[in-house]
């Protein structure tokens, strides 16, 4: 898809308000209900000339939202290439109240969204043309929707990264293949990769991470993704996303239907490297660095067992009751790496990390699990304008109970009750330093099986937007 900016060219489109519909065209296309303006709705109609005339309904104007704008736009421009139209020339007004880079933006985001296929693997693609959208708006706001187009790029291009970081099968994306294509993806950027082997996290002392590796045939990679772009702050924000790459349970081995999507089981890292990548790309003022405990939770003679204590990077024991509770083991060293070794000021974790959390929230709404409320409201802040949902779950010692073992200094599970928060719970329990502390379990959140919003079937990329706006503040 390709944007300009005041170039008035193409198939005409007008939005309407369903509200001040007045031309006489439009009052005969309303009364036969071929064209009321409801919001999305669209009329193709044919001038006495041969040009085409497209109408974009919007609803009620006040009652319009910057999200009724992006999912509006994102069915606008499917239907546009439904209908083979290949170049439009819109003329966007004022939208009640709402600024000309927010409208611009979303407007761009919902129809750059529409573009997303997930067709790596098909040998017969469909091809269909790009749109071109030329957006037409007053001298004065050009540069301000300019520059909304332009963010609106950053932002769905790291969605697009996440998403098929996330939907590409297992064989596919391993340790060694992810760390191949973050180095890749960040080579002629200002973010650095730095990416250690077997022998390196053996060094490390992560020995919950390399418990959960043991059985792969896979080697272990931890990806270390530094951006930092402000040198005014003394913040350095740590991303800690869950790579395990396949999980199959170990040998507390899952049912084969729920196996089939665990190569999405890195969701959590796919989603750092897309935040960073937006960020990188928009030249955001900001520090971060993400870190990538990335592994295969398989079987073999070697696998770790149900039963077993093992150690951490932290020092701390933990009773192995579920070798299928594997993401926490992961993220207990690489939030401790992060915290101990990186100088990280606050620290994120975001992972698929239980299907409690799924059973609890669905898969709109990611769950949070917090020490520190402001950096929760922060969080939540961001979420709104990246229109994405959060739900914080409660941090009671009752919870932080349930982790504990009589054999061991913690168990990897805490049981049947409350397990989305136990086991964000866990995590957070390997900070090194007592620092602003937020984990994201998008287990349901991070692949659907059913479309809404601007997401289709499959991966989302969802938390990328959320991450970049909280960065960027
Ligand atoms: N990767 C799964 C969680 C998951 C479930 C992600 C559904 C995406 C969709 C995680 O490693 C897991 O297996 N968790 C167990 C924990 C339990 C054994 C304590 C779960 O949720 O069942
Ligand atoms: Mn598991
Ligand atoms: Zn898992």
């Amino acid at each position: 898809m390709k944007f300009n900016v005041n170039v008035k060219q193409g198939v005409e489109v007008k939005v309407i308000y369903e509200d001040t519909i007045t031309c006489e065209v439009l009052s005969k296309l309303v009364s036969t209900k071929l064209f009321e303006a409801k919001l999305g709705q669209m009329y193709i109609h044919l001038l006495e000339d041969g040009n085409l005339v497209v109408y974009l309904g919007l609803g009620k104007e006040k009652e319009l939202s910057l999200k009724d704008l992006r999912v509006t736009f994102y069915n606008f421009a499917k239907k546009l290439i439904d209908s083979n139209i290949q170049e439009i020339a819109m003329d966007i007004p004022k939208i009640n109240g709402l600024c000309s880079y927010k409208t611009a933006l979303n407007i761009a985001e919902g129809m750059l969204c529409s573009e997303y296929t997930y067709d790596i693997f098909k040998t017969q693609k469909k091809v269909s043309q790009e749109l071109v959208v030329n957006y037409n708006v007053n001298p004065e706001k050009y540069q301000k929707v300019v520059e909304g187009i332009k963010e609106a790029k950053c932002i769905v291009n790291g969605m697009f990264l996440t998403r098929n970081l996330v939907n590409q099968p297992a064989n596919v994306i391993y340790p060694e293949s992810l760390a191949k294509i973050v180095q890749e993806e960040f080579k002629h950027s200002n973010v650095n990769v730095q990416i250690y082997g077997l022998e390196e996290i053996k060094e490390l002392n992560m020995h919950a991470f390399l418990n959960v590796a043991r059985a792969s045939s896979k080697e272990p990679k931890l990806i270390v993704i530094e951006y930092l772009n402000d040198s005014s702050s003394t913040e350095k924000i740590g991303l800690i996303g869950k790579g395990v790459t396949y999980d199959s349970g170990g040998l507390a081995i899952k049912p084969a239907a729920s196996m089939v999507t665990m190569y999405d089981d890195m969701g959590g890292s796919a989603t750092v490297i897309g935040a960073i990548k937006a960020l990188a790309n928009a030249n955001v003022k900001c520090n971060v660095v993400g870190v990538v405990a990335a592994c295969e939770n398989m079987i073999s003679g070697d696998a770790y067992r149900n039963g077993d204590i093992i150690e951490s990077m932290s020092g701390k024991t933990i009773e192995i009751i579920n070798t299928d509770a594997e993401g926490r083991l992961t993220l207990a060293d690489a939030i401790y790496y992060a915290t101990s070794h990186l100088e990280c000021t606050k620290v994120i974790d975001i992972a698929t990390l239980t299907g409690a959390c799924v059973s609890a929230l669905g898969e709109q709404v990611s769950g949070i699990v917090t020490n520190n409320q402001d950096f929760y409201h922060q969080l939540e802040e961001a979420s709104v304008k990246a229109q994405e949902y959060l739900h914080l779950f409660p941090n009671l010692p009752y919870y932080e109970n349930m982790n504990k073992s009589e054999v061991a200094d913690i168990k990897n599970s805490g049981g049947k009750y409350g397990g989305a928060i136990t086991a964000g719970l866990f995590v957070g329990s390997f900070l090194a330093k007592d620092v602003p502390w937020l984990h994201i379990d998008i287990a349901g959140t991070a692949y659907i099986s059913t479309p809404y919003d601007c997401n289709v079937k499959g991966a989302t990329g969802s938390m990328v937007k959320t991450l970049y706006y909280l960065m960027k503040n």
